[in-house]
């Protein structure tokens, strides 16, 4: 049946029926904002290229996360800076680190939001890789048993969920292991499976000051070229013990997320990284676009390709646009 039979417009014509039609929905719950937190009393240091975004002091990531827990946001995901970096990363994996003073902090103040921890030496080495050097080049096994230090001292702070980011090889499983010996066996792991080496991360880079001192990450990180590469990645951490897999960053991605969405039964969650989050903001403040519109458009089809979980930057003021308002 086509025109004049057939009008595709008759489901558009009000709002209320297009509410109702709406294939895809964007909850608030289904968001995890990233938070960057600082040694020190120093409240606020703005990031120059997040703008909204600050590394924070622990009392006022406190203060953040009451706001996100009180407008639904599902959780918060933790980025430490930390007060010294060394060649092995020391304190991503001490008990006093920034990160566990805030997850410990955080617990206590807002049980009801969740925790993500990020598992990563990069925030924390000085020079700004991933994993430990040996020769000049990432050593995968020897990275291996801080990554698990980590996710157990975390997990220990109060981390609801352990999210290693490093793509190391073979890092779910010893997490994983690692996690059940120390008594964590009912906390999950979300790998970032599929991490591309991406230009969008650069902002982040700033905010974490975690720029690599020499060459870049494509050594581990995954080839923007790649699809199926994705797949193999995605079903070896699911074997290892993944409970949720991810894939990062999400706009130039879609395709792997609804790939992954198809192919396994996971929950999937995506990272709306930090330069897809600063192209809508400069692209705003300029008055080029609208940047609440163009926010709920990108995670829309984030959603729609698949992801049932999104890392946003934009999750405070999603959450606050998607509260429903007092008639
Ligand atoms: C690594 C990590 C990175 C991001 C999250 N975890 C940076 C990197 O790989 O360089 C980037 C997130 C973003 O750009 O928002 N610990």
């Amino acid at each position: 049946m086509t025109f004049p039979m057939t009008r595709m417009r008759r489901l558009r014509a009000t709002p209320a029926l297009r509410a109702m039609t709406r294939e895809t929905a964007l909850s608030a719950t289904d968001l995890v904002a990233p938070l960057f937190v600082a040694h020190g009393d120093t409240a606020r240091r703005e990031i120059a290229s997040m703008p909204g975004h600050a590394q924070l002091s622990v009392k006022e990531a406190v203060r953040e996360a009451k706001e996100l827990a009180a407008l639904g946001v599902g959780g918060l995901i933790l980025f430490g800076i930390p007060r010294a970096k060394d060649a092995e990363g020391s304190e991503a994996y001490a008990a006093d680190g920034i990160v566990p003073r805030a997850l410990t902090a955080i617990k206590e103040a807002v049980p009801d939001i969740l925790l993500w921890a990020d598992v990563c030496l990069c925030e924390y080495t000085d020079h700004g890789h991933c994993g430990v050097v040996v020769n000049g080049a990432v050593d995968n096994d020897r990275t291996l048993p801080l990554l698990s230090r980590a996710a157990v001292a975390y997990a220990r702070a109060g981390a609801d969920l352990i999210a290693p980011s490093d793509m190391m090889d073979g890092r779910v499983g010893v997490i994983r292991a690692a996690l059940d010996e120390a008594g964590f066996s009912d906390t999950p792991i979300v790998a970032y499976s599929a991490k591309y080496a991406s230009a969008f991360y650069g902002p982040f880079r700033e905010a974490a000051q975690s720029a690599p001192q020499f060459g870049d990450r494509s050594g581990y990180q995954m080839d923007p070229a790649n699809a199926a590469e994705a797949m193999r990645e995605v079903a070896l951490d699911i074997e290892e013990g993944a409970d949720m897999v991810m894939v990062k960053p999400a706009l130039p991605y879609l395709d792997v997320i609804r790939r992954v969405k198809e192919r396994f039964t996971v929950p999937v969650a995506a990272y709306n990284v930090s330069g897809e989050y600063s192209m809508i903001r400069a692209a705003a403040e300029r008055g080029w676009i609208d940047g609440e519109r163009a926010a709920l458009e990108v995670l829309t089809s984030i959603r729609r390709a698949g992801a049932d979980v999104i890392l946003t930057y934009f999750a405070k003021e999603v959450a606050a646009l998607l509260k429903p308002r007092k008639p």
